[in-house]
């Protein structure tokens, strides 16, 4: 019998990530099954009992059950402690393990895939909300010169900042502020995107030979990477390769293999287009 995983969300019909695991399953000959489960808005915990109780051995979370999965857990790893939301679990002798493998996911992206090494760099990370939150950790574990989040709500980017203040140079900031300040590498983790808004930068942000990188994907550019073109930001990438490194992170966390991924982001681009 094959092991089964899944992904449960709300809604989950558009979740690719069906698609990546059983393209690691086929590259790794790993034997298992991986489905999405649509869970009721009042029926996250119940869902995860009865797929625990079929022989499930593990589970992605994705919105808007991350949170909800972080308090279910009875083990969690440092990174899903701090992020306060979990998007990997595994069943692991009778206990429900939980980590959280966005950040990592992110981390790998921009400086694997995309060759962009932020060690000692100054990062500018936009939001405050989950996504955000889900990143610093692994941001700050890369060694940046400094880590500033501005977001439009200026006293989120302050709580979140004095949550993580000693785990590096965090600082935080409304966006008005920004103004006359210089960054290496952006990062997009508002929901603005999915409204096709544009968080309100002030132009000049984007140092020569930067980074921008917004944690949304789809087929083009977003408003932030549009902007960010303009801007002469000399290197844009969306969230696909973040998605497909999460997933690669939570398999390996699963069964022990670490997949390659470059095929992987390959295929989903071209499915993009
Ligand atoms: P998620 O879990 O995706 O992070 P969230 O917790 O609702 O979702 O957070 C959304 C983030 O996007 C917040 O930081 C929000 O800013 P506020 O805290 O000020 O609301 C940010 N956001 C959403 N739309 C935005 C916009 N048009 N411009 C700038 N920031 C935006």
């Amino acid at each position: 019998m094959a092991d089964r995983y899944v992904v449960v969300g709300n809604p989950i019909t558009h979740s690719k990530s069906p698609q990546i695991h059983a393209a690691f399953a086929a590259q790794t000959g790993q034997n298992l099954t991986y489905e999405r489960l649509l869970a009721p808005l009042d029926g996250f915990v119940a869902s995860v009992e009865v797929f625990r109780a079929e022989g499930g051995k593990g589970l992605n979370v994705t919105v808007p059950f991350k949170q909800e999965a972080w308090q279910l857990c009875d083990a969690l790893s440092e990174r899903a402690q701090l992020a306060e939301a979990v998007n990997t679990i595994k069943f692991e002798d009778g206990r429900i393990v939980g980590d959280n493998t966005d950040g990592v996911g992110l981390c790998r992206d921009i400086c694997h895939n995309l060759q962009h090494a932020l060690q000692g760099k100054r990062i500018l990370l936009l939001g405050a909300g989950g996504a955000a939150r889900g990143v610093i950790l692994p941001l700050l574990a890369e060694h940046p010169a400094c880590l500033t989040i501005a977001n439009r709500t200026a006293s989120k980017a302050e709580q979140l900042a004095q949550r993580f203040q000693h785990y590096g140079q965090l600082g935080a900031s409304s966006y008005e502020a920004l103004a006359g300040q210089q960054f290496d590498v952006i990062i997009n983790a508002t929901s603005a995107s999915l409204s096709d808004a544009l968080p309100p930068l002030p132009g000049g942000c984007f140092a020569p030979g930067s980074l921008a990188y917004d944690m949304m994907y789809g087929k083009g550019l977003t408003p932030f990477l549009l902007f960010a073109q303009q801007q002469g930001s000399a290197q844009l990438a969306d969230g696909l390769g973040m998605l497909v490194e999460q997933a690669a992170e939570a398999f390996c966390i699963w069964r022990g293999v670490r997949p390659d991924t470059t095929a992987v982001i390959a295929e989903l681009r071209a499915g993009l287009c």
